[in-house]
């Protein structure tokens, strides 16, 4: 079963060797060099994430790493060609962007993300999921914070790749990102294995709100006594690569370490869709919090929150309990 894979990891290995040396030696590199400086990224950070670039061309990688039938194939099942059908030809999937290669836990490249160096569309460009990448159990960036910190003690899920090497260039190499993708289940559970305590910092716009709020859910079923979930919001506008630039390693631990608990996320993202001064409002309040708690594995935390919800609604522990007992015997 390794053996099935071996080539596959060692063709995409070559591939970001590739794509780095071109960041060194391509005719064209001065476009990404600069692109790389005005981001304001050091060649240092540049070399640890591995970042490279691929040129603009149709077979660059083609060329240079498929060059038996045999290879094609691994290159087009890792998704770094494309088959164009009627032409029944292959292209480079990336050409003309900043590349970041994704690594999996155990240091191998999986996958890339490519970048364009200006505001074409799409901005960004990811690996499709093959049978060695899938985005929803890879995080980026959790390689490298394993070998940058001595001792990881917790570790922060941002959005992008720019946002983990900007931390991690300014002293926070704790940081990891998603792939385009939710927050899931299996991200959480991999990071407890590693940190007692994740604090989720996305884009201060509506898009980060959003992965937040979904980011609780996913939260909640897994947290247990001695997990800690919290979560960071910044200033609109702002992102974790943004923000650092601004106020540097001193003042973003200080926003970390004063970023919510997911209890207090968790009320205040409720009670602000309902008007907790009505009846009706609690009531709301009270039909959308229970199921959420109940998915809960702590006991601790489970309890304290039902007693919130308790205090802010005027229920009693007992009409909490028969109310969800009552949901769920009836069928839905
Ligand atoms: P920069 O402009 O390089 O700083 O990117 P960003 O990470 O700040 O991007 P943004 O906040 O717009 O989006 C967050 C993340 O969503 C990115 O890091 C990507 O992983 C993903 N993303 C953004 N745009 C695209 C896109 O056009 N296609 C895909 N597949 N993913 C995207
Ligand atoms: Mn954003
Ligand atoms: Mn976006
Ligand atoms: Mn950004
Ligand atoms: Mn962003």
């Amino acid at each position: 079963q390794r053996n099935e894979y071996k080539a596959q990891y060692n063709i995409l290995d070559a591939a970001a060797s590739y794509y780095q040396q071109q960041l060194k030696t391509h005719q064209h590199r001065d476009q990404a060099v600069s692109y790389l400086k005005s981001r304001g990224l050091t060649g240092k950070i540049a070399h640890i994430f591995g970042i490279g670039y691929a040129p603009p061309g149709w077979d660059n990688l083609l060329k240079v790493l498929g060059t038996t039938p045999q290879e094609q194939q691994l290159l087009e099942t890792s998704g770094m060609l494309i088959r164009h059908e009627e032409k029944d030809s292959l292209y480079d999937r990336f050409r003309e962007r900043i590349m970041f290669p994704i690594r999996d836990m155990r240091g191998r490249v999986i996958a890339f993300g490519g970048r364009v160096l200006g505001d074409d569309k799409p901005k960004y460009l990811n690996s499709p999921e093959t049978d060695t990448f899938h985005k929803s159990r890879e995080l980026y960036g959790l390689y490298e914070a394993r070998k940058l910190s001595a001792k990881l003690e917790r570790i922060i899920i941002v959005e992008g790749y720019m946002d983990v090497i900007s931390l991690a260039q300014f002293g926070i190499t704790y940081a990891v990102a998603t792939l385009g993708t939710a927050t899931t289940a299996q991200h959480l559970e991999r990071l407890f294995k590693t940190v007692p305590e994740i604090i989720f910092c996305f884009d201060g716009d509506n898009a980060g709100r959003k992965a937040a709020e979904r980011a609780l859910e996913a939260a909640l079923p897994i947290i247990k006594d001695g997990l800690q979930a919290r979560f960071l919001f910044l200033p609109e506008g702002e992102d974790p690569d943004t923000l650092i630039r601004q106020e540097s390693k001193e003042g973003f631990e200080k926003r970390l370490n004063e970023a919510p608990q997911l209890s207090d996320f968790f009320f205040r993202s409720l009670s602000e869709e309902v008007d907790m001064t009505s009846m009706d409002g609690r009531a709301r309040f009270s039909n959308q919090a229970l199921p959420l708690i109940q998915q809960m594995k702590t006991s601790l935390l489970q309890q304290m929150m039902l007693e919130k919800i308790c205090e802010v609604t005027g229920l009693t522990l007992e009409q909490i309990n028969s109310t969800i007992n009552l949901a769920q015997s009836t069928p839905s």
